[in-house]
């Protein structure tokens, strides 16, 4: 029997693109590492962009998880890499890892650790008036570091911790280095939200959720919420600048934070979870590639852009989304620049 031809290329992408359509459209496949294998993906081709050669990349939560592998695939492809942590000694020990594991590819990784804690604006002040002294450019920030508390807990500032970490500590600490990122650019900020989202809408009346009883998910949904209006507000108000802003979701990963959040589900889908590489790969990708083939302000998975919205009944309007900004502020005192304002 003569054997079937081989797939050509044009083929081959359109059965990739019905493939990932319909990874998107049954949802818990396409956050798997089968989904990730048969979208096509691989790490090599995440790192291989130009995009960050040369230039400054910030990212929050460096210590565990996405975070990690994020900073060694940034450092790979030629980034001096700035890694926020809280805790100095988990910190150093994930600097060594990468190290250590970039050495056997022959690669010395410029890797600095930055400490903060991003539930706590002061620190984030302090941070930022540091780094900005040390670094006038910066090229690429990732918005990583997250939580899901069990219980309802108070920052010493006041906020719930999940509000304070995954929206106060990404929307002050992104305004914060705007000068940077403007000076740099073109930049770009990567924003990393979870597929929760798609779950909640946006209650700008009640942002840090004080009306209703705990549930961890609850919560943390509504924090992903807001990262993706924000990232849709930034991409509006900062246009003219040169910086690009991304959401993405990382689909379902194997990480420290997962296992510790949510046990049960991490235990029954184990052997079905990405790696922290491959959960990382859009984050590294938006990072590195040379232009990626969508606007600032959308959200991605995988690579490409998704809807941000799955239900009707979360869907927000400009009005709501503008008034998130007022409200973030007022909270923050950070007013943040005006839409248009000219950049420096
Ligand atoms: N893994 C998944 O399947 C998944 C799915 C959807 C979305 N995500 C999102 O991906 C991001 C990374 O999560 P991960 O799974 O890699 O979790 P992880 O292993 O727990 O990493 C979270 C990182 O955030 C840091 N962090 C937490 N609170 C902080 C604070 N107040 N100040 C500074 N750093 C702080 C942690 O530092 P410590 O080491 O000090 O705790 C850690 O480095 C999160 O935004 C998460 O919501 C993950």
């Amino acid at each position: 029997m003569a054997a079937a031809p081989p797939v050509s290329g044009p083929r081959r992408n359109s059965i990739r693109q019905l493939l990932d359509k319909a990874l998107d459209l049954t949802i818990a496949p396409g956050y798997t590492a089968a989904g990730y294998r048969l979208r096509g993906l691989s790490w090599e081709d995440a790192i291989a962009g130009g995009f960050v050669r040369g230039g400054v990349a910030l990212v929050t939560g460096a210590s565990s998880g996405l975070g990690q592998a994020t900073c060694e695939g940034l450092a790979v492809a030629g980034a001096r890499v700035h890694m926020l942590v809280r805790n100095r000694e988990r910190g150093e020990r994930a600097r060594e890892q990468i190290v250590e594991r970039l050495g056997e590819r022959g690669v010395r990784p410029e890797l600095r650790l930055e400490l903060c804690d991003l539930a706590e604006p002061r620190s984030i002040r302090e941070f930022a008036s540091r780094f900005t002294e040390r670094e006038r450019e910066l090229t690429v920030l990732v918005n990583n570091a997250g939580v899901l508390p069990p219980e309802r807990v108070r920052t010493k500032e006041g906020f719930e911790l999940t509000f304070a970490t995954n929206v106060v500590g990404p929307f002050l600490l992104t305004n914060l280095l705007l000068p940077a990122l403007r000076r740099g650019a073109p930049s770009r900020v990567v924003t990393v939200t979870s597929g929760g989202m798609y779950a909640a809408g946006l209650d700008v009346d009640d942002l840090q959720l004080e009306r209703r009883d705990y549930a961890g998910t609850r919560f943390y949904a509504h924090t992903k919420r807001v990262q993706v209006a924000l990232t849709e507000l930034w991409a509006e108000r900062e246009r003219g600048h040169g910086i690009a802003f991304f959401a993405m979701h990382p689909g379902w990963a194997d990480t420290p934070g997962l296992a510790r959040s949510l046990p049960r589900f991490h235990r029954l889908l184990k052997p079905a979870l990405r790696d922290a590489h491959q959960g990382a790969d859009t984050i590294v990708w938006l990072a590195t590639v040379a232009k990626p083939p969508g606007d600032s302000g959308e959200l991605w998975q995988d690579r490409r852009v998704r809807p941000k919205h799955r239900l009707p009944r979360t869907r927000e309007g400009a009005a709501e989304r503008e008034r998130l900004w007022s409200e973030l502020s007022r909270l923050v005192e950070s007013p943040g620049p005006e839409p248009g304002a000219p950049g420096k």
